[in-house]
């Protein structure tokens, strides 16, 4: 095997009371230490099929503002759906380890696709709490059927029919961000890739952690996306940053959270916010997750609307091919 499994260290650490060093966070990223006990507020939630179009538009608009994420109910994407998305991920995680090697991202491949688990880039860096599969969805001319599951049987037919609907809700979605800014209906979409937008699925699978107080499943970030679509399963463990709290996302069953990514806070010159978000773990069980990133094709460039710009509101973000901001993101170089 390549690469040690997040999953097979949990197995091995059943019955243990400790973890790693590798997995041991700094005091000031520790869960136990830094979640914010108090009353807060929580995240804003959106129904989405209320027939007054214009106060969806502000609210979704209002909650990019001040969080850069929501949750979204009433979404036309089938209960049922739903649910046989999650189970047919969990089916592949439940696999044998070999069976899940057989999708391993290849070493060396310059492509985030695969069954993976990362390891840290940094000199102190610690390892997360995860393990992962990510594949492309959408459009099918970039769908490589090579890293998607086999079994469970339907897992395609399931994906396919998931990620049909799922683009419909994000194309509402960005209606809203683009009526948000007072501009036409299609400003925004058109400026992040149009019809060439990419969806990258990607399964979070957070092992049970025998001590979740000390270790992230994600450290702190923004996603590079426009936006992220995320289903989780009823395993809480998102948390969000705001006014300087760590606050948890309240699990809705079947809600899809919607996180504001990088593009879309430089496309709006920051009136949209990407919002810092990071997950926790949990002991007895797997936390999972099935956040959908929306990017723009590697050579688009995105920079601040022209329209929102003007001697007042000069351009707060440089324009920049996407695949130039990712290598600078993943690289921790300045932008
Ligand atoms: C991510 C992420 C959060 C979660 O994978 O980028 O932020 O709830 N996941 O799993
Ligand atoms: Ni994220």
């Amino acid at each position: 095997m390549e690469v040690e499994r997040v999953q097979a260290v949990a197995s091995a650490l059943m019955t243990a009371e400790t973890i790693p060093a590798d997995f041991i966070r700094p005091e000031q990223e520790r869960p136990a230490i830094t979640t914010y006990q108090g009353p807060a507020p929580d995240i804003p939630t959106i129904d989405l099929s209320l027939p007054d179009r214009e106060s969806v538009v502000r609210a979704v608009a209002q909650a990019c503002e001040e969080w850069g994420i929501f949750q979204v109910v009433n979404h036309g994407i089938p209960t049922e759906l739903i649910s046989r998305l999650q189970a047919a991920g969990k089916h592949f995680f439940d696999l044998p380890q070999e069976e899940k090697e057989a999708y391993a991202k290849p070493p060396g491949s310059q492509s985030i696709e695969g069954y993976g688990t990362r390891v840290s880039k940094e000199v102190n860096g610690k390892r997360m709490w995860n393990d992962h599969l990510f594949h492309k969805v959408w459009p099918p001319s970039s769908v490589n059927y090579r890293f998607w599951p086999t079994n469970p049987p339907n897992y395609r037919e399931v994906n396919e029919e998931y990620t049909k609907y799922m683009r419909e809700v994000a194309d509402k979605l960005f209606l809203c961000l683009s009526l948000g800014l007072g501009l036409e209906e299609t400003a925004v979409k058109e400026a992040i890739g149009g019809e060439e937008l990419e969806y990258n699925l990607k399964i979070n699978y957070y092992p049970p952690c025998p001590r979740p107080d000390l270790a992230l499943g994600v450290a702190a970030h923004t996603d590079l996306s426009t936006i992220t679509i995320l289903v989780p399963n009823d395993v809480p463990g998102l948390q969000v940053l705001k006014d300087g709290r760590w606050i948890d996302a309240k699990y809705i069953p079947n809600a899809l959270i919607v996180h504001v990514g990088d593009q879309i806070e430089i496309l709006s010159n920051g009136r949209y916010k990407a919002v810092l978000h990071r997950s926790t773990v949990n002991k007895e069980n797997a936390r999972m997750s099935w956040p959908v990133f929306l990017e723009p094709p590697e050579e688009w460039v995105v920079g601040p609307l022209p329209q929102l710009l003007s001697p007042e509101s000069p351009p707060k973000y440089k324009a920049k091919k996407f695949k130039d901001y990712m290598y600078c993101k993943l690289n921790k170089l300045p932008q």
